[in-house]
């Protein structure tokens, strides 16, 4: 039942307005999280609402490395068992293609006192340092330091501290969680992230008897406790991929149902498409969005949350290519992850980016059909936005990106009107 992650290249013939329901499968980044937090106890966790995509059957790899069994008992149900852990160390090959792999580090160092693990890889975006992981372990006491090519973390008697995080990072955040859940006394993360991803790990972790309180603000409190247990937990709906196919509903002037969503985490999305003009209604755990003929520009700025998602910047930059005037996109949170404009000025989009960060966007632009290529798991899907809009054919290469955090892209495209096939 393992997912393959096919290379390959889609290819898409533009111009059809996109219309109909689409479910929205479980969240790619807080599927990282939840599976990190497996390994911190013998017993077994059931995760439920797990996409079927490339990146999860890569932190699979990962934890079985470390001896952990992992299985899928439902098309979307995954068992894991970390009884018997045989290894703290994942080989450097499994992690360097897979940033969320870096979490192992909080939790070994929780359950075992020790982890190693090669930095993490993950998409060309930008630096993306590690130091408030680090810093974060070093504040509980551990000592960390780097053998070779990975990164050495040790501690036998770690205790509860006050951490600052110079950056709230998402993953910074989340390994603090899970090394502090166990560590004895109170750790307070400072400017910790708020995203619902690590809303989501507090929420699994207490539910395994953690005291986790604050998550969602930026200070977050954790009591350390003796022993977690094993859970069920139900990952959360992909704000992301949500994001996405409201965009290509609004970019193809189409309509389509986003089902199985959280609206709450939709929030900054929302309003920049009602800006934009984009008709949108959100009830329950539905959102459906209505193209227009006219686009408004808009300015827009990635920011962590409750700002707009950095992860849907490019998806809206492609939207922005159809608005009726100039707009602005500003990337706050990566500092280089517009590479992607390269390709779209291949489809004839007109833009321009000052610096590393900032896009300037003339519309309305009509798109062509070309070849182009993903260069990582949203820039990937951008392209696809820009190719579902375009006249003509563009062939996407490299799609294995956007198959890492999307599950069956073509499949849910396809079934709401797309003529998109995978080569
Ligand atoms: N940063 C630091 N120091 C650190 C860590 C991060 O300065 O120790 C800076 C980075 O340089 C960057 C900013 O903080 O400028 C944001 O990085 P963050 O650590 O928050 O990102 P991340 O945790 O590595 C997660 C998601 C990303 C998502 C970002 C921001 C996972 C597996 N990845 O990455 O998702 O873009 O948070 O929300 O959870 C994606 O899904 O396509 C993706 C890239």
């Amino acid at each position: 039942m393992a997912v393959e992650t096919a290379g390959g290249t889609l290819v898409i013939e533009g111009g059809h307005s996109l219309r109909g329901p689409v479910v929205i499968s479980g969240s790619k980044n807080a599927t990282m999280g939840a599976m990190a937090a497996a390994l911190l106890v013998p017993d077994e966790c059931i995760l439920e609402n797990v996409p079927r995509i490339g990146d999860v059957e890569q932190m699979a790899r990962v934890l079985r490395s470390l001896g952990a069994a992992v299985e899928w008992t439902g098309e979307h149900t995954l068992r894991l068992s970390c009884a018997e852990l045989h290894g703290s160390s994942p080989p450097t090959e499994l992690v360097g293609n897979l940033r969320g792999s870096f979490l192992v580090m909080g939790a070994l160092l929780g359950r075992l006192g020790a982890a190693s693990c090669a930095p993490p890889g993950g998409d060309v975006i930008g630096q993306r340092p590690i130091d408030v992981h680090l810093k974060g372990f070093e504040a509980l006491g551990a000592t960390v330091g780097r053998e070779g090519d990975r990164y050495v973390a040790e501690g036998k008697a770690l205790r509860g501290a006050t951490v600052f995080a110079d950056y709230p990072s998402v993953l910074g955040t989340q390994n603090l969680m899970l090394v502090a859940v166990t560590t004895p006394g109170e750790t307070t993360i400072i400017n910790a992230a708020a995203e619902p991803e690590v809303q989501s790990l507090a929420a699994m972790l207490n539910a395994m008897g953690a005291k986790i309180a604050g998550a969602g603000s930026h200070t977050i409190r954790i009591e350390g406790v003796e022993g977690l247990r094993g859970t069920r937990y139900r990952i959360i709906p992909d704000r992301l991929e949500a994001g996405t196919y409201a965009i290509a509903a609004a970019i193809t002037r189409g309509e389509v149902e986003v089902r199985h969503v959280n609206l709450e985490h939709l929030q900054s999305l929302i309003a920049k498409l009602r800006e934009a003009g984009v008709e949108v209604e959100a009830e329950g755990d539905t959102l459906r969005a209505r193209g227009v003929a006219e686009l408004k520009p808009l300015t827009i700025q990635a920011l962590p949350y409750p700002g707009l998602a950095t992860d849907l910047q490019a998806p809206m930059a492609v939207l922005l290519t159809q608005a009726d005037g100039v707009s602005y996109v500003h990337e706050r949170v990566f500092d280089n992850r517009l590479l992607y404009v390269s390709e779209l000025r291949q489809m004839g989009a007109e833009v321009v980016t000052t610096g590393t960060t900032t896009a300037i966007i003339s519309g309305p632009t009509p798109l062509v059909g070309g070849r182009v290529r993903a260069l990582d798991v949203r820039a990937g899907a951008a392209l696809i936005l820009a190719g579902l809009a375009a006249r003509g054919r563009t062939e996407i290469t490299d799609i294995y990106h956007v198959d890492r955090g999307y599950e069956r892209i073509d499949e849910k495209l396809r079934s709401l009107g797309a003529v998109i096939e995978r080569v």
